[in-house]
């Protein structure tokens, strides 16, 4: 059941929003309030005992963001949908920054209003059920070693640390996240689970993945930017949310850069990885993207700086990064050009190409870092991410 308060500027508008709401299957309770985004603080009250916040106000400016953002900040668990006519890009962005996730154009379509109310749906019975952890690999350039550095941590994850992980590639643009480990076409991906939301369930979700080893399932990406454009937020959610559910680590390949779809797995990410590698161009870029981090509230806690391509005579030295971002360096991997290069050629981890390499060895230790064996856990920041739990199996045979 989900709570809402919906505040709008007119009886018509709220007698619509009430019938789409009671159309879309999801079970509610709505209280309608006559108001707009200005006079928020009146419905104080209200607000604080409801799940959800439609505000639906004609006149929405960037401005106005400012009451919604204070409304947002006494209560985190919040979701806020706005509804406006024609919202404009400087006001899509302030919502965003004010923390809010669904902004509608008036006059509802009344399909893309029932999938925003199924996210929050999802995302309130999610934070009951939850268990797996959600870790997200990204980059402010592409060729940083994102996808390589997602994949081999999630297989090393699997089969160093025994713990089930489902790596989930969504990236935007040319996904390839499942070359790596297999030369077989995926059954399915991403974009056709997302397609078929509906049929959403354990079972086909199963089918969709590619099962890489007992442990260790990938979930291929889009493949184009065609396609990763039809992926909606809230799919995505129902995604995440299944798969927290079913494995222990959900590593996700986020790909480049940053975008409102991107925003939204971020958000249900416990943990976000930022890897740079040892190019001036990376300090005033990572600046930026942990800027912006900051700017879309996320706790500094949430977040590691890693350093791919680690060369100890490259001009860059962590230091410089340490001192541009402000934050120490949670890890780094060594550059191997040779080994990483034989890995991609035969579709292998590196942990199966070259074991004793300083490369494997350091992804091996990001994965204890992430997941640390019980009598060496530590109390703090990425040791406490998988703190192992009872069922915690030892090392299963592996594909590969
Ligand atoms: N630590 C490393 N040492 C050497 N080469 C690497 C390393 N990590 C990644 N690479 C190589 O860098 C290239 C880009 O990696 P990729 O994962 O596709 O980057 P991204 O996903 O950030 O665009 C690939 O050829 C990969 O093999
Ligand atoms: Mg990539």
């Amino acid at each position: 059941m989900i709570d809402i308060l919906l505040i709008s500027s007119g009886p018509d508008r709220s007698q619509k929003i009430e019938q789409l709401l009671e159309g879309c299957g999801i079970a509610h309770r709505v209280r309608a309030q006559h108001g707009s985004v200005p006079q928020l603080r009146a419905h104080a009250a209200d607000i604080k005992s409801a799940d959800l916040l439609i505000v639906d106000d004609v006149d929405l400016e960037p401005h106005d963001m400012v009451s919604i953002e204070e409304a947002l900040s006494h209560m985190p668990q919040l979701n806020c949908m706005l509804v406006t006519p024609a919202p404009s890009t400087a006001l899509l962005m302030a919502a965003m920054r004010a923390g809010v996730r669904h902004v509608l154009p008036w006059p509802l379509d009344a399909h893309a209003f029932a999938a925003e109310l199924s996210h929050v749906w999802s995302k309130k019975t999610a934070g009951t059920r939850r268990e797996g952890r959600v870790v997200s690999l990204t980059s402010c350039k592409g060729g940083t070693g994102t996808t390589f550095i997602a994949m081999n941590v999630a297989h090393a994850l699997a089969t160093q640390r025994g713990k089930r992980v489902l790596l989930v590639d969504v990236n935007q643009q040319f996904a390839d996240a499942s070359l790596l480990v297999a030369d077989q076409t995926p059954a399915a991906t991403l974009a056709d689970l997302c397609a078929q939301i509906d049929r959403l369930d354990n079972a086909f979700f199963d089918a969709c993945v590619m099962h890489m080893n007992d442990n260790f399932d990938v979930l291929a990406g889009a493949g184009d930017p065609i396609r990763a454009g039809e992926l909606r937020p809230a799919q995505l959610e129902r995604v995440l949310a299944l798969a927290r559910s079913q494995y222990d680590a959900v590593i996700v390949d986020l790909g480049l850069g940053i975008n409102p779809l991107a925003i939204h797995v971020l958000d249900q990410s416990d943990r976000i990885c930022m890897l740079v590698r040892q190019s001036v161009l990376y300090l005033r870029a990572g600046r930026r993207m942990l800027d912006i981090f900051n700017e879309l509230g996320y706790a500094s806690s949430k977040i590691s700086v890693l350093v791919n391509q680690y060369d100890k005579h490259a001009p860059v030295d962590l230091q410089a990064f340490e001192q541009s971002f402000g934050t120490s360096i949670a890890h780094r991997f060594s550059r191997d050009d040779k080994q990483a290069g034989a890995a991609l050629d035969q579709g292998l981890p590196i942990m199966s190409v070259a074991k004793g390499s300083a490369l494997a060895q350091d992804i091996v230790a990001f994965a204890h870092m992430l997941s640390p064996a019980p009598q060496k856990e530590k109390k703090g920041g990425l040791a406490r991410l998988f703190a192992s739990k009872p069922r915690d199996v030892p090392q299963l045979k592996t594909g590969h």
